[in-house]
């Protein structure tokens, strides 16, 4: 008997002193579109989340709001609850380390910690950093503060029980050496292999009630509870089961992904990592800390009171687009800067304009020339039908490879190439002119189906990141049942459109969103405004040149029409289908622009972040193939660019240029 493949994957159990912000969201959310795609696949999914509810800072925040910790949890959990069913998050479990399920598990796994000698008791002197819950030592501290948060620490001495995690150095070097795909990405991995070189002190696993009672009691020694590191990693084997249901854990463990930031990079890959050897069990397959996000390049917290909250964002903005922009913005593993404006440039270009537009244009032709039903099939023979067929055809090999390397960003860069592929094959082949001529009638019907079977094999692509629209597209489409137990291998396969199905057009699934503090973006010129290089050649002929080349003077007041600021790069990409055109993502403090430039040639995407740069801030805004520039950058070069023109210091951006 063959039995489903499994897929065992976890978040971080969030600390309920806190209310869910944009960073819990991101972890989840990502969790969720790999859940989602693995059950796509026919797999045999538990995705477990949850909320970590022990500990001094939990005991502190309900404290400080003069409830019962267990009573500040119940109150705090529900919120991390509403928040995911709100975001569409399809977690099989969520574990709450309150639970008795839980409670058993870490006390057997103490008992049997102990039973294995791998505790021992000793006197603890050292520095505690209450928001991280974690000790240091006198030398690890940076300015007498916490080398991980450079918050202030504490002075504690105590007895405690310690776990012998330094004995286990050497294993977990030559592991971690030995799997290559263990921790990722390779920059964390490496990170890790550093911290291992330093020597492994044993790591101290209890709290003194009398200091701290709010935590798990140590099952043979009462004046003592666990350490809530301790407790909340052990969620990861109480919940499949570990040390309760011995069939269970052997389905599910070892876990296949532990999803993490990279601020709990440390307790996941070296005391995790200790304690599942120290217990005799196998390591996870993967743990991957992705990167931080922060706030027009400030750390988010609730002390400069600028957290994102999710459940803002999605009011205003929808669930899915949140969910694709968190995604698309930024390569996962690498740090990324929440803003509204690229958030609202995302739903105005990839959302509205190309994935929204191929649906909504696809669903109106086929009310006009099919009936309003889908297509039957057509095998199309020119170039272009052949070329839609194949890029579909290859969507699934390719979204496969990216996912199983959790490049979430590539997978939507790939889709979304498909999404514009099918643009670009309905206005080549331009049905509306074949309509009118009925010896092109066969023509038309080819050109339906393609648009329509490539509309679909997308849409099954699109449902792990934003699974309402899909099902919203499939509803239109006349497809509802489209995701009824299907396997995605077979289901994307070309040519499976089913024929005659009556289509629902409904309203356009991304309304474009007016930028109101910038009136200008409102109308769309369609001149082209001219980038760097281009300009150069058109001026040589409007202006009559002087003979050294200058350009004939003007009045001062000419000049000072123009708005010259400094910005900073905060993204780049290729504009798809050319060469010389990049699209920039800037920051000019206050606000944040896309700009397309023609330095593609000159500049690799990648070498430009970060650079500072001169902006025409006040050029009205334009369309560059199909892209919005809104603004200009100044280079040196006339025909070709040279290079950017940019500053020494560090100038901040915003600042005006005379
Ligand atoms: O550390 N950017 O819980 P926590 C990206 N209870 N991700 C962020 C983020 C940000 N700005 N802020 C938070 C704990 N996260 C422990 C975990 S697990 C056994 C115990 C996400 O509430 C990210 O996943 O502080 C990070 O690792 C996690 O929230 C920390 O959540
Ligand atoms: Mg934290």
């Amino acid at each position: 008997m063959t039995s489903k493949e499994k897929f065992y994957l976890t978040t971080p159990i969030y600390y309920v002193n806190d209310e869910p912000h944009i960073g819990h969201a991101y972890t989840t959310i990502a969790a969720d579109v790999l859940a989602r795609y693995h059950r796509l696949l026919g797999h045999d999914v538990f995705f477990l989340t949850g909320t970590d509810e022990h500990g001094q800072k939990v005991a502190q925040a309900a404290a400080k709001r003069n409830v019962p910790p267990q009573q500040h949890a119940d109150e705090t959990v529900v919120r991390f609850q509403a928040l995911w069913k709100k975001l569409g998050i399809s977690n099989d479990d969520f574990v709450r380390t309150t639970e008795d399920r839980h409670k058993r598990v870490v006390q057997a796994v103490l008992q049997e910690l102990q039973d294995k000698k791998e505790l021992y008791t000793g006197s603890y002197e050292g520095w505690y950093c209450l928001p991280d819950e974690r000790f240091w030592t006198e030398k690890d501290l940076v300015d007498g503060k916490c080398p991980d948060c450079g918050r202030p620490v504490e002075h504690l001495s105590e007895q405690n029980y310690f776990f012998k995690m330094g004995q286990y150095q050497d294993r977990l070097r030559q592991y971690i050496r030995d799997h290559p795909d263990f921790i990722r990405p390779e920059s964390r991995r490496n990170e890790v292999l550093g911290f291992l070189e330093k020597p492994l002190t044993d790591l101290s696993i209890s709290r003194p009630k009398s200091r701290l009672p709010w935590g798990i009691e140590f099952p043979f020694d009462p004046n003592y509870v666990t350490y809530v590191w301790i407790d909340a990693l052990v969620n990861y084997i109480s919940i499949p089961g570990y040390a309760t249901d011995p069939a269970r854990f052997q389905k599910w463990w070892p876990a296949d992904l532990h999803l993490v930031g990279k601020d709990i990079l440390t307790t996941h890959a070296v005391y995790w990592s200790t304690i599942l050897m120290a217990l005799g069990l196998p390591l996870p397959k993967t743990l991957f800390a992705h990167g931080w996000w922060t706030l027009n390049a400030q750390k988010m917290s609730k002390s400069l009171g600028n957290v994102v909250h999710p459940g803002d964002v999605i009011e205003k903005y929808g669930v899915d687009p949140f969910r694709y922009f968190l995604f698309r913005e930024v390569p996962f593993g690498q740090d990324g800067d929440f803003s509204e404006t690229a958030l609202i440039n995302r739903i105005n270009s990839d959302l509205a304009n190309d994935l929204g537009n191929l649906l909504s244009r696809t669903l109106t032709m086929l009310e006009r020339y099919t009936g309003g039903r889908t297509p039957p099939a057509h095998e199309g023979k020119q170039a272009e039908d052949l070329d839609l067929r194949r890029k579909m055809e290859a969507l699934p090999a390719r979204v496969d490879v990216l996912l199983a390397r959790l490049e979430f960003q590539k997978v939507l860069i790939e889709i979304w190439d498909a999404v514009n592929q099918a643009n670009r094959y309905i206005e080549g082949a331009a049905p509306w002119v074949l309509a009118k001529d009925p010896a092109k009638a066969e023509r038309l019907q080819t050109v339906l189906y393609h648009t329509a079977e490539a509309l679909r094999i997308v849409t099954l692509f699109v449902s792990p990141f934003m699974p309402a629209t899909a099902l919203e597209m499939a509803r239109q489409m006349g497809l509802p049942s489209l995701f009824e137990g299907i396997s995605l291998k077979e289901a994307a396969q070309w040519g499976r459109l089913p024929a005659e199905q009556p289509i629902a057009k409904g309203k356009s699934l991304f309304p474009r969103i007016e930028k109101k503090t910038e009136k200008t973006l409102e109308k769309e010129p369609t001149a082209a405004a001219p980038t760097p290089t281009e300009k150069a050649p058109a001026e040589k002929k409007s202006a009559p040149a002087s003979p050294a080349g200058f350009k004939p003077a003007i009045p001062y007041d000419d000049f000072a029409k123009i708005d010259l600021r400094v910005a900073v790069i905060l993204a780049a990409e290729k504009v798809s289908g050319s060469k010389k055109l990049l699209k920039l993502r800037v920051t000019l403090g206050s606000e944040e622009r896309q700009v397309v430039a023609g330095i593609g040639t000159k500049y690799a995407p990648e070498a430009l972040i970060g650079k500072r740069i001169v902006l025409v801030a006040n050029l009205q805004p334009a369309k560059i193939m199909g892209v919005e520039s809104q603004g200009m950058l100044l280079a040196a070069g006339a025909e070709e660019v040279l290079e950017l023109a940019t500053f020494l210091e560090e100038i901040p951006p915003g600042t005006r240029i005379k």
